[in-house]
């Protein structure tokens, strides 16, 4: 039996009825992990998504007949691997599948918060146009700017290809140093120092987890130039939302782009205060192709998982 915590699209449903038998949890909201506990008779296999926490609290009380947690996503930081290794239960997730879409979202981030999309959208919308100015709603451009990449894996790198055809020249920080071959022309730098002064605009690629949590903490806000934008379409555990909502307000950072947030769905509310703030809720990979494209690999991990 196959336990799935939220409504999956169509197809990939489709197919994990016609190879398990399925329990549809169709959760909705912040994760209760006393439900899915109370719906695991007869499951030998989870597919989750990483709005629930699978932590050593909970895998401990997984049955022993689990064999496998199967993600809908390629970030891990939701399930205490360790713990799901002791009790002899595999984990698989989605890599690769989602790096374009992801990379299209950062894209379309850095765009929106450069040329104040959200704003111009929001005044249309309230009815407060009152039309063409020559100095209203001024951005700005990203063509001949630096494009500085926090964690310079997949989905990094699709994105420093799709900014050098914008005509950005691209920076990055990562754990290592990439081969020229995937550096693609690329400056690495091996301290945040030097990464943070040389960039116009941050973009955050980096897993979450311990190793980054609050990386974009007050210091290093301060070492970007004034008025550059940051991007996170990672994990908002990377960011210090207060000192980020600080430098917003006072103007340090012209803007900044969030698809990801700590404690989602509650996002810090003062995000919602700031119109130099462009809001999404955590869509990176949310397109039909690439939804379909992560359950059906997700499905491939558990079946091969089961099959020993
Ligand atoms: C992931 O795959 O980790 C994304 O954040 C969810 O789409």
């Amino acid at each position: 039996m196959l336990l799935i915590t939220r409504k999956m699209p169509d197809a990939v449903a489709a197919r994990a009825a016609a190879e398990h038998h399925v329990r549809a949890l169709d959760l909705v909201g912040p994760f209760d992990p006393d439900i899915l506990l109370g719906a695991l008779e007869g499951v030998d296999a989870i597919l989750c998504t990483p709005a629930e926490r699978f932590d050593a609290s909970l895998i401990a009380k997984l049955p022993k007949a689990v064999r496998v947690i199967g993600t809908f996503s390629v970030g891990l930081e939701h399930i205490d691997l360790a713990a799901a290794a002791a009790a002899g239960i595999a984990v698989c997730n989605t890599p690769d599948v989602l790096s374009t879409a992801t990379a299209e979202l950062a894209l379309t981030l850095m765009l929106m918060a450069a040329r104040r999309a959200g704003e111009g959208e929001r005044m249309i919308r309230a009815g407060c146009w009152t039309g063409l100015s020559p100095t209203s709603h001024l951005g700005i451009g990203v063509a001949g700017k630096v494009l500085g990449i926090f964690g310079m894996g997949r989905i990094g790198r699709e994105l420093a290809g799709m900014a050098r055809a914008l005509g950005m020249e691209i920076h990055y920080r990562n754990r290592t140093r990439l081969a020229p071959a995937l550096e693609a022309g690329a400056i690495y730098h091996e301290d945040d120092e030097s990464f943070l002064g040389a960039i116009d605009f941050l973009s955050i690629n980096a897993p979450g987890g311990e190793a980054t949590r609050h990386w974009l903490n007050a210091a290093r806000i301060a070492q970007l130039k004034p008025g550059a934008i940051v991007v996170n379409t990672g994990r908002g555990s990377t960011v210090d939302d207060e000192a980020l909502i600080a430098a917003l307000r006072a103007g340090h950072l012209r803007a900044a782009g969030l698809d990801v947030f700590n404690n989602e769905p509650r996002l810090h509310p003062d995000y919602l205060t700031l119109e130099n703030a462009v809001l999404l809720p955590h869509i990176g990979s949310a397109t039909v192709e690439t939804r379909d494209a992560m359950g059906f690999l997700a499905l491939d991990g558990i079946k091969a998982a089961l099959a020993g």
